[in-house]
């Protein structure tokens, strides 16, 4: 008897496994060897791709929690907030990955093949930006739906205790997303500088302003409201 192990799948590749993942098509999008403008380049490519690769995955993971809790399916949109989150942590691991970096090699890389490109044309990250936009009507309509607001499901925790789950998840992300953008405003502290100008002519510097940014601002304000409720007399 013939063992069949060849490919059954169609695509490029010789392997079930390289025509599933694309692997042919994935590495071809990738900057030749011959064509980098420094060593160092590939790292900076690679991380920038498979950023944007998890930043679209987290997009698509929202757009399930949405559906999530417009059915009022709360304890399966707070473990899916729950993965977004751990994603948001390893993009940041992975940028920490560029401070092995040396700035003088950055420096070549970003003014010979960069053009005017900035991290904030990355269109996973402006999607990003939305998700408070997205979640926040939604949750309220939920909670209240349940005749609660986040202050009361603050306040009991245990009384409510899948509606502060789902509170809790949401801030985890919005911390994970603040976590994230303070790592990345050091990493570009440390190869440019906070004095320099973008590609775009926007200060680095700016980048401070969005580690101060929640995408759920209404959940801290809940925050701060409770310890208010408890009269601290220091
Ligand atoms: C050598 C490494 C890096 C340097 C020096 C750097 C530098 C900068 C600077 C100066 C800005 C602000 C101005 C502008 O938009 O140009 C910026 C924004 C941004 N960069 Fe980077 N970056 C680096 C790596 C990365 C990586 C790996 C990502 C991954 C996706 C990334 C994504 C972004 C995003 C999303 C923004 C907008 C952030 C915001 O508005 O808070 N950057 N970057």
């Amino acid at each position: 008897m013939t063992a069949h192990t060849g490919p059954i799948l169609e695509g490029k590749g010789s392997t079930d496994y390289e025509r599933y993942v694309r692997v042919p098509e994935l590495l071809d999008l990738q900057k030749p060897v011959e064509k980098l403008s420094h060593p160092e380049e590939r790292l900076f490519q690679t991380t920038h791709q498979a950023a944007e690769l998890w930043l679209h995955h987290i997009d698509y993971e929202i757009g399930r929690v949405v559906a999530m809790l417009e059915a009022g399916e709360v304890p399966a949109a707070a473990e899916l907030m729950h993965r977004c989150r751990l994603i948001l942590d390893l993009l940041r691991e992975q940028i920490v990955i560029l401070e092995t970096m040396a700035p003088a090699d950055y420096h070549v890389i970003r003014t010979s093949s960069l053009g005017r490109g900035s991290g904030q044309e990355s269109p996973g990250f402006m999607k990003l930006l939305e998700v408070g936009k997205r979640v926040w009507p939604l949750l309220t309509r939920l909670i209240s739906s349940r005749g609660v607001s986040v202050l009361e499901i603050e306040r009991d925790p245990r009384g409510h205790h899948e509606l502060f789950r789902l509170v809790q998840s949401l801030m985890d992300y919005d911390e994970a997303f603040m976590k994230w953008r303070y790592t990345h405003m050091r990493l570009a502290f440390r190869i440019i500088g906070s004095k320099v100008m973008s590609l775009k002519g926007v200060p680095a510097a700016q980048l401070e302003a969005g580690t101060r940014e929640p995408l759920f601002p209404e959940l801290w304000e809940a925050i701060s409201a409770l310890t208010a409720e408890f009269k601290p007399t220091y």
